[in-house]
């Protein structure tokens, strides 16, 4: 994949604009997990040493409905992001120039602007800031047309940071519509919608899909067994009929859990692991059992690739997180396979398992981003990289 990437000639003496995803969890305004602020700061080291003469940085935090709140304002990622640069930044409240070298401005989306894709809103950030170039290193935001995704590719040139350059080539592989020798997929977590593009598209090209969690709920109702009260999406399990029909079709196996780990409710530490069709009345699933657990290491040990979204059971509670752990703690091991985790809580139970993140071929900063990316959908983020490529070289 082409893109524009980072260059000292693009960015020396210029005022720089960089979008990132400093979209990191937060309690009671300290950072709780910084690896999306770790991920750019190699970024911006290169935009200091190359002679960028300002930089104003844009991010959101979470999702504010109804404007500024404190909780979600970017005051609160200050002290890590100067921790881990090492360089004062300074705090903008709005959106126009300060002295500093580094400037932090308000959490995008406190201003309605930002998530109607408003030119105007971009055009006062370009002149509140005196932005002469645009570098996106917010990978986990380019799946979305926000203003301060999308908005200034029109008015100046435009750049991907070193973030968003590595994670394209670290998953630009994984896109090719055709089989890929040993490649398996480990998916978990509980919504399905975001799940099933990218399942439907390595149901064609991976030798495996290995199920848990939620969505592994659905298939095995799609396959006809009772799961008693555990969660499941009515409405999506036709969609998981079309995933087993898709990967019958192309020799995908599909594996959801022999056994499982039930409870009656995510409090209860009296847990019991049942063969699945041994799963009736009032039981719900919470992980996965430890004959999956073996079986499952048992198939990975012959991959060449993983590629893991989203976690096997409720791993935040400790009496759910076996199977979780397990798999996780054997892929950071895994002798032979380049491994690559993604997915919103993947940084989250790495944490919890002390499991670091350079035991594996590559972490992604994205979630839903990283999903769309592998599905083969264009990121509106990443298109308007190519979009300059091309209007450079008519
Ligand atoms: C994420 O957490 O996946 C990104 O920061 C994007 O956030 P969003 O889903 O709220 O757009």
């Amino acid at each position: 994949m082409k893109i524009n990437t980072l260059t000292s000639a693009a960015i020396k003496n210029k005022v720089v604009l960089i979008r990132v995803d400093f979209n990191v969890p937060l309690k009671a305004g300290k950072v709780l997990e910084n690896t999306r602020i770790a991920e750019s700061i190699p970024t911006f080291r290169f935009l200091l040493k190359n002679g960028a003469k300002q930089i104003h940085v844009l991010t959101h935090v979470g999702r504010p409905k109804e404007g500024p709140t404190p909780e979600l304002s970017t005051k609160n990622l200050i002290p890590e992001f100067e921790k881990l640069l090492g360089e004062k930044v300074e705090y903008r409240a709005d959106f126009t120039a300060g002295k500093g070298k580094i400037q932090l401005h308000e959490n995008v989306r406190f201003y309605p602007g930002e998530k109607k894709s408003n030119p105007e809103f971009a055009k006062e950030i370009l002149k509140g800031t005196g932005a002469e170039v645009f570098v996106n290193d917010g990978f986990g935001v380019s799946h979305r047309g926000d203003t301060s995704v999308v908005g200034f590719a029109d008015h100046i040139p435009c750049v991907a940071g070193l973030l968003v350059s590595k994670e394209i080539e670290a998953l630009s592989p994984f896109l090719s519509k055709k089989k890929i020798p040993g490649l398996m997929i480990v998916a978990g977590g509980l919504k399905l919608e975001t799940k099933v593009p990218v399942l439907m598209h390595f149901a064609q090209t991976a030798d495996h899909i290995l199920l848990g969690g939620g969505v592994a709920n659905n298939f095995a109702v799609a396959q006809g067994f009772n799961i008693g009260e555990s969660f499941y999406q009515e409405e999506f399990v036709k969609d998981a009929r079309r995933v087993l029909k898709i990967a019958n079709q192309n020799k995908t196996g599909i594996h959801i859990p022999i056994d499982v780990i039930c409870a009656d409710d995510p409090e209860s530490v009296n847990t019991v692991d049942l063969p699945l069709e041994d799963v009736v009345g009032s039981a719900k699933i919470f992980d996965i059992g430890l004959h999956t657990i073996a079986s499952y290491i048992e198939l990975l040990e012959h991959a060449k690739i993983i590629i893991w979204n989203g976690p096997l059971g409720l791993f935040e509670k400790d009496q759910f997180e076996t199977g979780t752990k397990k798999i996780l703690t054997f892929l950071s091991t895994h002798p032979s396979a380049k491994v690559i985790l993604g997915g919103g809580d993947t940084l989250e139970s790495l944490n919890k398992f002390g499991i670091p993140q350079k035991k594996f071929f590559h972490v992604s900063t994205g979630g839903g981003a990283m999903l769309e990316f592998l599905e083969g959908k264009e990121l509106p983020g990443i298109e308007q990289l190519k979009a300059k490529n091309k209007t450079e070289k008519s």
